[in-house]
C-alpha cells in the first residue's frame, strides 16, 4: 500500500488531502522524496498543527497545497473541489482561498512597496475597485494585528520589526478572508518574547474569525497551545495524528515521544527520557528506509518494522497512530497485526 493509511480521516472536512505524494528530481537519477501518501484533514474552524523535524517535508506539504508545485500524486480537495485537478486560471483563482504566512517576515514582504500597498496587493487583483474601500478593508486588518494603518500605510517593510513583519503578513493573509491558512513556522525566526505574542495574536484572530489553520512546526511546544489536532510527520510520512492533549498525554508513535522528550522541561531537576534520543542516524529523503522509515532511529523496531510499513489505524477517540508496536494500547478491533503484542510506554524508559 502507498502511503500510511486514511482510517483517520473524517467526513465533513473542510480540506482532505489524500495520498499526497511530492517527488522532486535531482541530477540523473535521482529522486527526492520529499513527501510520501500522506493523508490529513482539517474541519472549518480547526486549526491542525503540523510538526516533525526539518526536512520532513512540511513546507513542501503546505506548498503542495497551494499547487505551488503541483504534487507528484494524490488529491488535495478543498470544499469539494479537487485542487489538483484544476488548470492554471482556475487554480489562480481558487488560491485566493487559500493564503500562507512564511517563516521569515521579512523577506516574504515586497520591500519595494509601502505597506499599505503590501496589505492590499490581494485585493487590487481580486477585492473591490474602489481605493476607498481597499483602504478601509486593508486598515481594519492592520487594526486587527495591532498594526496602526495611519501610521504604518506609507513605510516601508524594513522600517518594522520582525515581529511586526510578521503582523503584516498575517493581515495580508487575512484581507481575502481566505478559506484557509497556512502558516509555514511562523514564529521561528523571532525572538523567543515575540514569539508568544504572535501565537497569542493568531489564537485571539482564531477565535475572533473562526480561522482555520495549519500550523507548521518542528518542534510540539510551539503548536500546544494553538492546535485542536496536532500530526505528526517523520522523512515524507504521517506517524500519528490526534487531538491535542490527547497526544501530548499519551504518544502513541516512539517518534512523538522523542519530539516530547526535546520540549524544554520546566524543572530542571526533571530527568529527561533520553532512550530514543541515544543513536540518531538520519537517513536520506533520497533513500528512506524501507517498511517503516523511522526504524533506523527506533528501539523497539523488529523484523516486521523493516519489511511491511505500519498504516494508520486507531488508537481510541480521535488519536491514530502508524507504528507496529505503539506505545500505547489499542482499543479498537481493527488491528493489523493480531499477533503483536502491545508495548506499554513504560518499557521505554
Ligand atoms: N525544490 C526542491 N528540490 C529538491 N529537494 C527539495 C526541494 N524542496 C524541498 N526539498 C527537499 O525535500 C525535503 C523536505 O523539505 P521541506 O519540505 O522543506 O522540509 P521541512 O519544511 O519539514 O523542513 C528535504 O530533504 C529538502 O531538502
Ligand atoms: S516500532 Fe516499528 S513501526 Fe513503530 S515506529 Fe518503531 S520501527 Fe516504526
Ligand atoms: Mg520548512
Amino acid at each position: 500500500m502507498a502511503g500510511s493509511g486514511k482510517a483517520h480521516l473524517r467526513d465533513d472536512a473542510l480540506l482532505r488531502v489524500e495520498d499526497l505524494t511530492v517527488e522532486f528530481p535531482v541530477g540523473r537519477d535521482k529522486t527526492v522524496k520529499a513527501v510520501s501518501g500522506i493523508s490529513f484533514d482539517i474541519i472549518k474552524g480547526e486549526t491542525l498543527g503540523l510538526v516533525g523535524e526539518s526536512g520532513c517535508g512540511k513546507s513542501t506539504t503546505g506548498r503542495a497545497i497551494l499547487q505551488l508545485p503541483t504534487p507528484t500524486s494524490g488529491n488535495v480537495i478543498l470544499d469539494g473541489t479537487d485542487l489538483t485537478a484544476l488548470d492554471g486560471p482556475e487554480m489562480r483563482r481558487h488560491r485566493t482561498k487559500l493564503q500562507m504566512i512564511f517563516q521569515d517576515p521579512i523577506s516574504s514582504l515586497n520591500p519595494r512597496r509601502a505597506v499599505g500597498d503590501v496589505v492590499a496587493e490581494p485585493l487590487q487583483v481580486w477585492g473591490p475597485d474602489d481605493a476607498d474601500e481597499q483602504w478601509k478593508l486593508v486598515s481594519e486588518q492592520l487594526e486587527a494585528v495591532g498594526i496602526d494603518p495611519d501610521v504604518a500605510r506609507d513605510k516601508y517593510p524594513h522600517e518594522f520589526s520582525g515581529g511586526q513583519c510578521q503582523r503584516i503578513s498575517i493581515a495580508r493573509a487575512l484581507v481575502m478572508e481566505p478559506q484557509l491558512i497556512i502558516c509555514d513556522e511562523p514564529v521561528s525566526a523571532l525572538d523567543v518574547s515575540v514569539q508568544a505574542q504572535i501565537l497569542n495574536m493568531l489564537k485571539t484572530l482564531k477565535d475572533r474569525y473562526g480561522l482555520t489553520l495549519v500550523f507548521i512546526a518542528h518542534d510540539l511546544a510551539v503548536v500546544k497551545n494553538i492546535s485542536d489536532r496536532v500530526a505528526v510527520m517523520y522523512l515524507g510520512k504521517m506517524c500519528e495524528v490526534s487531538e491535542s492533549d490527547e497526544l501530548y498525554a499519551n504518544p502513541a508513535h516512539p517518534y512523538t515521544k522523542l519530539l516530547l522528550g526535546s520540549i524544554p522541561v520546566p524543572d530542571p531537576t526533571a530527568e529527561l527520557d533520553t532512550t530514543l534520543q541515544g543513536e540518531v542516524e538520519l537517513p536520506s529523503p533520497l533513500a528512506p528506509p524501507s517498511g517503516c522509515r523511522f526504524r533506523t532511529r527506533c528501539p523497539l523496531a523488529d523484523e516486521i518494522c523493516e519489511r511491511e510499513e505500519p498504516q494508520m489505524r486507531k488508537v481510541s477517540g480521535d488519536h491514530y497512530v502508524a507504528c507496529h508496536h505503539p506505545l500505547v494500547e489499542i482499543t479498537n478491533s481493527n488491528q493489523q497485526h493480531e499477533e503483536t503484542a502491545p508495548t506499554s510506554g513504560a518499557e521505554l524508559v
